[in-house]
Formats: C-alpha cells, structure tokens, sequence
C-alpha cells in the first residue's frame, strides 16, 4: 500500500490505472468507513482512499480542532484491507492559493438550495465546503467510481446532485450504513460520548425506528410523528435539531403519493451532535 503525500506522486502513481475506485474520508476510521472500502474494492483493481480533515467544511464554532486524528491506525487498517494508495494531502495541496489565514477560495462550489436545509440550515457554508473537496479530490484522483455513505444522506444527495449537473463522469455508489450491535450508527463523532452518553445514544436511532413502524402501520401525518419523536428524544434530554420525513428523492416534504421515504435526525447529546436516517417504502394514501 502506497502512502501519498502529494498531487504529482498520487498522479505519477495513478498512470496505470484506467479503472479507480474512490473513497473519500477525513480518517479515524471505523467498520463503516471499511464498508465503504469493500465495497469500491469490488468496482476497480485499484483502489484509493483519502484521508483529509477538511477545513472548508467546519464552520467557526466546530470540532475542527478537535477531530480525531489517527492516522497510523488508519493506515494499518487499510493495508489489512488491501487498499492500494492511501492519499493523505497537506491543506496546501487541496487549497493552494491558502495564504494561511483565510481558507475561503475564490473559486467554490456552490451547491443547490437543498444544501441549505436540515443540517445546511444549522452549518452555514458546510455542504459548499464538503462539494469544494470532493470535486478537488475527483479531479486529482479522476475515479470511474467513488463510494459514499448513506449515513450521511443530504451529503450523498448533494455529492449526486453535483456530479450529475457538473457531468462528471463518476459513478456514485451508496453504502448502508453500519450500526454498533445496539444499532447506534458508527461515527467518528461518537468517541466524544462519554460512557452514558454513549448508551443513550442510541434512542436517536431507536425513535426512527418507532416513527417508520408507526408510517408503515398507515399513519401518515409526518409533522405529527416527527413533533412526537422531538418531543420525547428532548424528554430524554436531547437538544434537537430536526426530525422530519422526507422524500427519498427530492429532500423535500412529501406528496401524499410519494412512498418512497427518508426519516432524517440530527442532535445533540451535550456537546455532540450525531445525526442518523433511515430510508423506508410507505404504503400510499387511499
Ligand atoms: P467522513 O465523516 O470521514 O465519512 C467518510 C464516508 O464514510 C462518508 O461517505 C460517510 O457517509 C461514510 N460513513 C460515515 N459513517 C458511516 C457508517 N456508519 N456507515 C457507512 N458509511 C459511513 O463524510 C465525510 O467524511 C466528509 O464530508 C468527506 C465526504 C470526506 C468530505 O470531506
């Protein structure tokens, strides 16, 4: 497994391929991120992974500082897998013209209004930030394929959306998005939590899951089941952001008719905030 630090070297060393899978991350992995790994693997011979804490994307009040590096351990954890090129940019490659006091590029992506609800609406300039250093790492990397995970779903929706109206010539895969055993979706995040933050954690999934049984037991009143599940996550001292069904398709509020369906949180546990979905079929209004 080659480790590379920059543009030329990652270039030099791509040459040969013709067929690259592509799995960006900001490290500390976890068997999520390894998913996402297995799963390019079986899209191309080659396969790289980035890994790159990416400024752009935090905004003033947020855990870039903080975010857990582990650079070693991720590296081991990809040789086990056999990935073959790890790319592991300074932020002078990503944002050459960066002058060191102000990250904001004159040239940025900027993605449609969509980005600027549910968690775009709390993160200002987040998901123009994430779009910026995906479309750089595409165009260093120049995959065939790059896998993304539907743990993040308004990002994967925003990274489709993007290569679609850019046309770039990339498939998007989606990977499901793997849960501790007590169903808790894995993030890099949840090592914030401490010991009974971590077992409390899981409501958040566990209030998703009462809202989908209650859609597919035909109750179709959205706002209702998403103001009953804020209301008893904030009982269970949750300071939330959203809950909300969504259209799987769109982001948007349903239509009566639509039943293909995605229930979306994002919330607090004193200072972290996780987010979680789930993507479900509704039977349709009679
Ligand atoms: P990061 O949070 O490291 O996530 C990298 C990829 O792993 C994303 O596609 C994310 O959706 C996926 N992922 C995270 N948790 C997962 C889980 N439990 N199951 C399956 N997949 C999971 O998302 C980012 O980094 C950044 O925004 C990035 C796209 C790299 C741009 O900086």
């Amino acid at each position: 497994m080659q480790i590379i630090h920059t543009e030329q070297a990652l270039r030099d060393a791509l040459k040969a391929h013709n067929q690259i899978a592509f799995v960006p991350t900001m490290g500390n992995l976890h068997a999520g991120h390894l998913h996402l790994v297995k799963i390019a693997q079986t899209h191309a011979a080659c396969v790289v992974v980035s890994i790159f804490v990416n400024p752009l994307q935090f905004g003033a009040n947020e855990d870039l500082a903080n975010y857990p590096r582990t650079l070693e351990a991720d590296c081991d954890k990809l040789a086990q897998l056999g990935v073959d090129i790890v790319f592991v940019p300074t932020v002078h490659v990503i944002y050459p013209d960066f002058d060191g006091v102000d990250l904001h590029q004159s040239i940025t992506v900027q993605p449609p209004p969509i980005a600027n609800i549910l968690c775009g609406a709390s993160r200002p300039g987040h998901f123009a930030g994430v779009a910026t250093v995906v479309l750089k790492l595409f165009n260093m990397v120049q995959p065939t394929v790059a896998v993304f995970g539907q743990k993040d779903f308004q990002q994967l929706f925003i990274i489709q959306s993007m290569v679609r109206q850019f046309n770039l010539p990339i498939t998007i895969i989606a990977g499901e998005t793997m849960r501790e055993p007590n169903g808790l979706a894995m993030s890099s995040r949840n090592g914030y939590l401490n010991f009974a933050e971590k077992a409390q954690a899981v409501q958040l999934v566990r209030s998703l899951k009462a809202l989908v049984a209650s859609v597919q037991l035909g109750h179709h009143e959205y706002e209702k089941l998403a103001l009953h599940a804020t209301q008893q996550l904030m009982e269970q001292g949750w300071q939330v952001d959203y809950v909300t069904v969504r259209s799987a398709f769109t982001l948007l509020p349903p239509t009566s008719s639509e039943t293909e369906l995605v229930v979306l949180a994002a919330a607090k546990l004193g200072k972290t905030r996780l987010i979680d979905n789930i993507q479900f079929c509704a039977k349709p209004l009679k």
